[in-house]
């Protein structure tokens, strides 16, 4: 009730709550549905049939559930996108470290759900990402306990389910952390200016424009899952799984699509693999980046909001090149895609204080605002 928080917190503030609310309706949703899952590879499609066909509201549980996933991850990104553009990694850095630990918890889960209709593409998604591990010293051994044996099978689908009902809680509690941790020093604001005399209290200033931001986000998810349910999912996954027949295009889901672009940049394994990792932990660097800039929202700073927008089309164009075939130019694409990922990602502050000496070259001295 009487948490201060500054007067000028625009939408882009409303993300966390919004995820808060998703998180919650895929625990829901995921815990009905398991009531009527099988994970075992005889059964896993028949049963997914049967919700769908049979169960009581089972298509509402799983249209939601697979909606609710898509959401999730564009909240994410836009709650990230939303920290980077005004710079919230400088004045929070230990909120942002809970996020980016967050966010791989949630892309964990979001794989090992995928892999749960036991579709073509679950199995051929699991073959390609879990032999990544072989790369590792021990690799092998690893990837042989993972799986239960030599070869991806049903024991490989019970590790996965159980895996799949149990982070979401580790989630859930990681989650609570990241916002203890924001409450410790409050949030930061649009401009990226002490605000300490121009507070409100949270009730019932952003309780009310928390509703507001329900609303809008039920009614999207509302019209995703009832509407365009089949939207985001491949017709591959109604497909028995042929161990004899890869697929031509091995793809995730969209929110892995960059990740998957940067993996297959390069013709190497090791190398694809080390380039993902550099691309989704390069955010963790931003708040030690960040140091050498006083400037935190790009409002002030049109250098870092020019590499910035670039960051997000290019975020797109790698979801493009994702969903394609690795072959001709998309390769070239692909390298140039993950260069300009990492080069924007990781230039932001240093533009930001690039911006700032040409603004104060000459006065010798900053100006106070
Ligand atoms: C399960 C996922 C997540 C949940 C439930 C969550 C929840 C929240 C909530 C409720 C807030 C306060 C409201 C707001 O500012 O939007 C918040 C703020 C914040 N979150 Fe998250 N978050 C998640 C993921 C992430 C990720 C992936 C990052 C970054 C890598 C991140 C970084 C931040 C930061 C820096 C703030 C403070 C922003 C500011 O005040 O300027 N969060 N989060």
């Amino acid at each position: 009730m009487k948490y201060p928080c500054p007067s000028n917190l625009n939408i882009w503030w409303n993300m966390g709550s919004m995820l808060f609310v998703t998180l919650a309706i895929q625990i829901l949703s995921g815990i009905m549905l398991s009531m009527n899952y099988t994970a075992d590879g005889n059964l896993a499609t028949e049963s997914m049939s049967y919700i769908l066909r049979d169960a009581n509201y089972g298509w509402a549980l799983r249209s939601t559930h697979m909606a609710g996933a898509s959401l999730f991850f564009a909240l994410i990104y836009i709650h990230v996108g939303r920290g980077v553009y005004y710079g919230s990694y400088m004045k929070l850095p230990h909120v942002w470290y809970s996020g980016v630990t967050l966010y791989l918890l949630s892309m964990g889960v979001g794989f090992l759900g995928y892999v749960l209709p036991w579709g073509v593409m679950s199995y051929w998604g699991l073959t390609v990402i879990t032999n990544m591990m072989t790369v590792f010293p021990g690799g092998a051994r690893a990837l042989e306990w993972f799986q239960g044996g030599f070869t991806i099978s049903t024991f490989t689908l019970k590790r996965v389910f159980v895996l799949h009902f149990l982070l979401p809680f580790v989630i859930l509690g990681m989650s609570v952390a990241h916002v203890l941790l924001l409450h410790n020093n409050g949030s930061s604001n649009p401009l990226g200016l002490d605000t300490t005399e121009l507070v409100v209290p949270f009730h019932p200033y952003y309780t009310s424009k928390d509703l507001v931001g329900f609303v809008f986000m039920l009614a999207g998810l509302a019209a995703l899952a009832f509407t365009f349910p089949k939207i985001t999912a491949d017709p591959l996954q109604w497909q028995t799984i042929n161990k004899m027949k890869t697929p031509a295009v091995i793809k995730p889901e969209w929110y892995f699509l960059y990740a998957y672009a940067i993996l297959r940049s390069v013709p190497h394994k090791a190398g694809g693999l080390a380039l993902m990792f550099a691309a989704i932990l390069g955010i963790a660097l931003l708040p030690t980046l960040g140091k050498y800039a006083k400037t935190q929202s790009m409002v002030m700073s049109p250098l870092g909001e020019a590499l910035f927008f670039i960051w997000v089309a290019n975020f797109m164009f790698l979801g493009i090149i994702g969903s394609q075939e690795p072959a001709g130019a998309w390769i070239l694409a692909g390298q140039v895609g993950t260069f300009v990922h990492l080069f924007c990602m990781l230039s932001i502050p240093a533009a930001n204080a690039k911006w700032e000496k040409m603004l104060f070259n000459g006065y010798g001295r900053w100006i106070q605002i």
